[in-house]
Parts: structure tokens; sequence; C-alpha cells
């Protein structure tokens, strides 16, 4: 039987789109995927150094393939993605199992590593941040998951150094891909028959500034709104200090632009704000939330939030609890702010106990869970269209779709219905999490 690889994946949608182009690589080189991690010849982990939790699953995953590798010396055993870039030699050192680290601008150099690795050549470590890659990125083949659904990295990296965040560290400076470039994979994608895409980078709004031209995110959804067969296009993450106006007029005016907004605001009291290096005040970001609204109606906003931020009182946090019931996102993401070495913030006074923490994230959770419930079911008897993205993984004859908003709506498996149909769905019940529904 041929050789099999096994790739597991952490973290954010850019690591997933990295896992495509580093599966594509090995399929080049004559492997196929595995069913499962112990039938492979080769195991990469892609991943992400986000949060602390993040880092441990991955040193979890470590020991369990150490056990495999006992039994199976000729295992390969690569980690790549964020924690790569971040630990280097540290991790061969720590766990000498691992036979290469390669960090995100270093998927290019998977075949050759490979090969060589297969050869005795083993402990490669390849970190050097080299914003050349960013150019030729379309040339890494990507073995994509879906024949809908396409992942499109715009940029690469980012220059805001939010105190917290240990993206700019280690994904380096901003990059991004041209317009010609982007909207050349994207034509490719839709000639394929892909009919959404989503274009990733870790700041969308601040896409194309490094190229001092003009360009900007406004320019490059222009661009692909003249692409033919593309459905819908998905854009993540925003970011409230880089978002113009003129960018959401050109969302608004856009037939193909998802009516779907991540835009993360992080924290509701305006000194945490400055604390964290954000760059905007919570009374911009409701005047840039209003406009959003009033330009699209029917948009549907989510956002991030950090609780337990240094030097967080009670008060500020009770801030980012009224902040909840103001803004009526459709749902937030919540997490515990996590020190992160090398970054400011972890070298702040006034850390936070943990006690403290989960109770806060608690509230924060009880507060937007009750929103986006009420949100949910105010959706009930009305029709949207959705399109078809299959089986549920629990129920194969329970199917779902997702609305322009990114909503996900459940309905009994249909005659007639295929992956990639756009259909319309009628709201019968809306939960917390999905709404649940039947074709019309
Ligand atoms: N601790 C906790 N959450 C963090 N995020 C980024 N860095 C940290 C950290 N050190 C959150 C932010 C960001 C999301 C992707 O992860 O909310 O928007
Ligand atoms: Fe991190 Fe800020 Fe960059 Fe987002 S914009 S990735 S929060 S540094």
């Amino acid at each position: 039987m041929g050789k099999q690889y096994y790739t597991i994946t952490y973290g954010c949608q850019m690591n997933e789109s990295d896992t495509e182009r580093i599966n594509g690589q090995l399929a080049e080189l004559g492997y196929t995927e595995a069913p499962a991690m112990e039938a492979a010849d080769i195991v990469i982990l892609n991943t992400c150094s986000i949060r602390q939790n993040a880092e441990e699953k991955v040193y979890g995953k470590i020991g369990e393939i150490k056990r495999m590798k006992e039994k199976n010396p000729d295992l390969l055993v690569g980690i790549m993605g964020c924690m790569a870039q971040e630990n280097k030699e540290k991790l061969i050192a720590r766990m000498p199992i691992i036979d290469f680290v390669l960090g995100p601008y270093h998927i290019h150099d998977l075949k050759e590593v490979v090969t060589e690795a297969l050869a005795g050549r083993r402990h490669v470590v390849r970190t050097r941040m080299n914003p050349e890659r960013v150019k030729d990125y379309s040339e890494l083949h990507a073995a994509r998951k879906s024949h809908i659904f396409a992942w499109v990295p715009i940029m690469q990296g980012c220059n805001k150094f939010c105190t917290y965040c240990i993206v700019p560290y280690v994904r380096g400076r901003q990059t991004s891909r041209t317009v010609e470039d982007i909207t050349g994979e994207v034509r490719q994608l839709a000639a394929e028959g892909y009919k959404e895409i989503t274009l990733l980078g870790q700041n969308v709004n601040s896409y194309g500034l490094d190229f001092r031209d003009g360009t900007d995110f406004g320019a490059l959804i222009r661009a692909l709104d003249e692409v033919e067969g593309i459905e819908r296009v998905r854009y993540m993450t925003s970011h409230p200090r880089d978002m113009t106006f003129a960018m959401v007029d050109a969302m608004a005016a856009s037939p193909k632009v998802a009516r779907h907004m991540h835009l993360p605001v992080q924290h509701g009291d305006n000194e945490m704000l400055r604390r964290m290096n954000r760059g905007y005040t919570i009374e911009h970001f409701m005047e840039l939330l209003s406009y959003v609204r009033q330009k699209m109606p029917d948009i549907v906003v989510t956002t991030d939030l950090i609780t337990g931020f240094p030097g967080e009182t009670e008060e500020m946090h009770k801030a980012t609890l009224r902040l909840l019931r103001e803004a009526q996102f459709d749902s937030a993401y919540t997490f515990i702010y996590s020190p992160r070495q090398g970054t400011p913030a972890a070298r702040m006074e006034d850390q936070i106990g943990d006690d403290v923490k989960h109770r806060r994230l608690q509230e924060l959770m009880d507060v937007e869970n009750e929103i986006s419930l009420a949100k949910n079911r105010a959706m009930e008897g009305k029709v949207y269209p959705i399109l078809v993205e299959g089986p549920t993984k629990q129920d194969e004859s329970r199917w779902y779709g997702r609305t322009s908003g990114n909503k996900m709506i459940i309905f009994p498996k249909t005659e007639g219905v295929f992956v990639g149909d756009v259909r319309d769905a009628l709201v019968e019940q809306g939960q917390t999490w999905v709404l649940k529904g039947r074709l019309v």
C-alpha cells in the first residue's frame, strides 16, 4: 500500500487553509490521507499558540505520537504552524521524536524536507520569516476538503501589536498578496465549480495598505465582484480600527459579500482597550457598528471578547456586560486572557486570578447566550436562502446549510437536494447555536 499522511490542525481558519496546502504538498509526494493517525507514515501537527490551552493540546498529542513512534521508528513527525515559529529548536530539544519543525513561511519547503527526512536527515528546523513567500502562495497546490467552499488567504501577518497577542511575533509583519494574484486564484476556483470563498487575513481591513498605492480591502471586494460563478464571498477577521466607512459601502454595494461580519471588540471599557492597544474607543466602535447596520440591515455581527485582562476591575467587566446588551451581537466568542510570553501584557502588573476570570467568563456567556437565543428566535417563521453543505456529523438524515449571515439551519434530508445547491429554508425553531427548519 502507498504511504499515508495524517495532519491535525489547531487554531484558526488560516491554519485550516495552511493545512490544505500542507496536504497538497504531501499529495504531490505521492502520499494519500490516512483514515486514522495510527495508519499514518507521516504525522504533521499544524499548531496554534494564541492561548496556553491551544499549546497544551499539542503537547498532549505529541506524547501520544511518541508512543506510536516507539512501535514504528520509521514514522515521520513534523511540527508546523505558530508553535513551530515560536519555539523553534526548543521543540526538538524537548521532544527528540520530532523530525522537523517548519514555521508558517516554510510550507514551500515541505516536499524537500520530507524527502530528506526519508533519506535519513532528521531534526531539520526552518523558521526564517520570508515575506517573499506570500507572493508565490498560489504555487502551493492545496488539497481542499470541500468542492464548494474554499479558503483564500489574502495576506499573512499583522502589524497591530495588540498587547496580549502573539500573532505579530509568530506570523510576522503584514504582507498582502496582490489583487491580481487573488482574483486569479478565485477565477480558477470558480472554473472548478466552487461556490463560496472565504478571504482570510489576521486583519482583512488593512489588506493592501502595505503596497502604499491606494489598494485596500474595498478595491479587492470590487475586483472579486467581477468574478463570475462565485456566489458568496466571506472574509475574516475584521478590525474596528482599520474598517473604514468606504469599505462598509463597498460591502453593502456588493452582490456577493455575505451579510456576516466578525468584528472583534475584545472589551467594553476604554481603559482596557487602551491597555490592549486596540486603537479605538467604544464610542467609535458603536458608531461603526451602527453604520454597518444602517448600510446592511440584515447583517449578522459576531465578536470576540477577552476577559480577565491585567488590571480589569469589576466595573470594567460590567462595562463589557453592558456593551453586550447594547451592541446585540448575534454571537460572541469569549476567551479567558492567557499570558503569552514575549508580549507586553504578560509583563503587566495586576494579573487577574483564575477564579475571577472563570466567573467573569461565565457571566459574559450567560448574557450573550440569552441575546443569541433571542436573535435566533426572531428568525422563526421567516425564509432564508441557504447554501447546502451536506449531512450533519451526528445524523446522516439531517442536513444543514448556511444563510448569508453564516447562521446554520438544520433540515431533514430532502430528495433532489445536493451539496452546493442554494435553497430556501423556513426557520421553524431558533436555538442558541443553531436553527432548525425545512426547505420550502
Ligand atoms: N488570551 C486570550 N485570548 C486571546 N485572543 C488573542 N490573544 C489572546 C490571549 N493572549 C483572542 C482574541 C482574538 C481571538 C482570535 O483570540 O479575542 O480576537
Ligand atoms: Fe492579534 Fe490584534 Fe493582530 Fe488580531 S489584529 S491578530 S488581535 S494583533
